[in-house]
């Protein structure tokens, strides 16, 4: 996380493993265990962010998909609602295009489901700023066709 501190761009900022470590990392990601990179994370912030105005760009987005905001065409819903800290360099933030780790990440579902059930539960939240801008609470259906991870 350090050189995210510094004001550097934040693709600059972590680089994918070189593909000699393409193997070990299939494995540790198959196994829920591997490190992800933050900005892998925020690749799919954005997304989820996305998701929130416009139909989802998951696998299986719910063909029912509305916008959960109450207006949908002004409100935002900003990284900061969520990311109070300011150690992310939001401001400076570029458009993170999918690379071959992401599209790795992307299907881990263990690792996907639990980031999705911490991003929705802060949505949700009266502790943060996403929560007075929706009309109704966010549930994984909301943009999911069927639940994605139903064993848990
Ligand atoms: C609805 C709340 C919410 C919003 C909005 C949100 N995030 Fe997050 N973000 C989270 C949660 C929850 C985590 C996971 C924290 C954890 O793993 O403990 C997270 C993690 C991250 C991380 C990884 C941090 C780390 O230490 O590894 C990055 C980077 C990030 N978010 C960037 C963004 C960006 C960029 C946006 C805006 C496009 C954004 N977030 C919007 C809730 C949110
Ligand atoms: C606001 C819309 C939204 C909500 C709510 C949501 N998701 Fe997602 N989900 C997404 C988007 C968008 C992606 C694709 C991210 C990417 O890869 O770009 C995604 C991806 C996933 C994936 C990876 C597989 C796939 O379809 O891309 C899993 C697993 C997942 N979500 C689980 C969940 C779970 C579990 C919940 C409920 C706790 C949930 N999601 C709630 C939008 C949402």
């Amino acid at each position: 996380m350090e050189v995210v501190h510094n004001g550097e761009m934040f693709s600059e900022s972590a680089k994918p493993v070189p593909a000699a470590n393409a193997r070990p990392l299939a494995a540790a990601v198959n196994d829920g265990a591997v490190q992800v990179p933050p900005f892998v994370k925020a690749y799919f912030m954005q997304h989820f962010v996305a998701a929130l105005y416009s139909t989802p760009q998951n696998f299986n987005p719910n063909p029912k998909w509305a916008s959960p905001l109450k207006d949908p065409e002004n409100s935002r819903v900003w990284c900061t609602d969520c990311h109070k800290d300011a150690q992310l360099n939001f401001a400076n933030m570029p458009t993170i295009e999918k690379n071959p780790m992401i599209a790795q990440v992307e299907k881990n579902k263990a690792f996907m489901a639990d980031l999705m059930r911490k991003w929705v539960a802060r949505l949700n939240s009266d502790q943060f700023d996403a929560k007075i801008k929706l009309k109704h609470p966010v549930d994984c259906l909301t943009c999911h066709e069927t639940n994605p991870a139903p064993d848990r």
